[in-house]
């Protein structure tokens, strides 16, 4: 059964990997869908790709940085959604905290936490004023594990489960929903942003297994979101096969 034909969905992080892939999926069951992020070409691409499969569907696309809190206020101002995707997200740089960058700091938790808040602040109301909204906020599973130098990335994924648990809480007695989906290895370009443009050493950190597809989380978001309206599925931890933790993966 679809139960997301007609609905609007806006998905943080489009541009790119889960994002990209989920506005694949959701364009195949009929979701108008806006899609928001900073790289005007591929957001262009994208939307061409998907009115030209799927002429049935809207898509619109914001070109924004989800740091830029007046922007995110003004072009998300008067917009209304059935279906929230908080995407947008990196890691930036991979050390200790005595060596690490302030600049990298700022990017992660500006990014994955104040960004998250903002486009969430910025379409929970009109969510509210209907009583019907689903919102899915990407993790990690780095938000369930610390692991060597991953400290601020880690706690910037901590602390979107926390917002996510916080937002179930926040929401009850309404009909909104809330998932953290909190995935393991998935290749996409979020390596080679780790390691700021190091296509070399973002490429060996697949090497030896298979890790997650983008399309694999893509799969998952829109099992959670065509769920019956009296089930909340609140957090899903996904991985590859060949890894059981942040530090037990399987590699030949
Ligand atoms: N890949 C993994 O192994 C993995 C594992 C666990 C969790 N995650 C999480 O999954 C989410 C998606 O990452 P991905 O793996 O798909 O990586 P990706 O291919 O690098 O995609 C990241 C997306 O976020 C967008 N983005 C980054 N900073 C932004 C900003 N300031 N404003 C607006 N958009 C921004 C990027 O678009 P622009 O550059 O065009 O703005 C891009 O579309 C992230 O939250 C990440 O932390 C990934």
């Amino acid at each position: 059964m679809n139960r997301l034909l007609g609905k609007t969905a806006l998905i943080t992080g489009a541009s790119s990997g889960i994002g990209r892939a989920t506005a694949k999926a959701l364009a195949g069951m009929g979701v108008n869908l806006t899609l928001l992020a900073r790289r005007v070409e591929l957001l262009e691409q994208l939307k061409n790709e998907l009115i030209t499969t799927y002429s049935d569907i809207v898509v619109e696309i914001i070109v924004a940085d989800v740091r830029d809190k007046k922007r995110i206020f003004s072009v998300l101002d008067g917009k209304n959604f059935d279906i929230l995707i908080n995407n947008a997200g990196l890691a930036s740089g991979l050390d200790k905290i005595q060596s690490g960058d302030v600049d990298d700091w700022e990017k992660m938790i500006d990014t994955n936490i104040k960004g998250l808040l903002y486009v969430t602040k910025a379409v929970i109301n009109s969510m509210i004023d209907k009583n019907y909204g689903h919102i899915i906020n990407i993790g990690s599973i780095a938000g369930h594990q610390v692991y060597p130098l991953g400290n601020v990335y880690n706690a910037s994924k901590y602390g979107v489960r926390a917002l996510s648990e916080a937002m179930n809480i926040d929401l009850v007695g309404t009909n909104i929903k809330v998932c953290s989906i909190d995935p393991g290895s998935v290749e996409t370009e979020f390596s080679f942003v780790r390691f700021h443009g190091d296509s070399q050493r973002a490429s060996n950190v697949y090497q030896g297994f298979t890790p997650l597809k983008p399309e694999d989380i893509a799969d998952i978001i829109t099992f959670v979101l065509n769920s019956p309206p009296h089930v909340n599925i609140q957090n899903l931890l996904v991985t590859p096969t060949a890894q059981r933790n942040v530090y037990v993966i399987y590699k030949d």
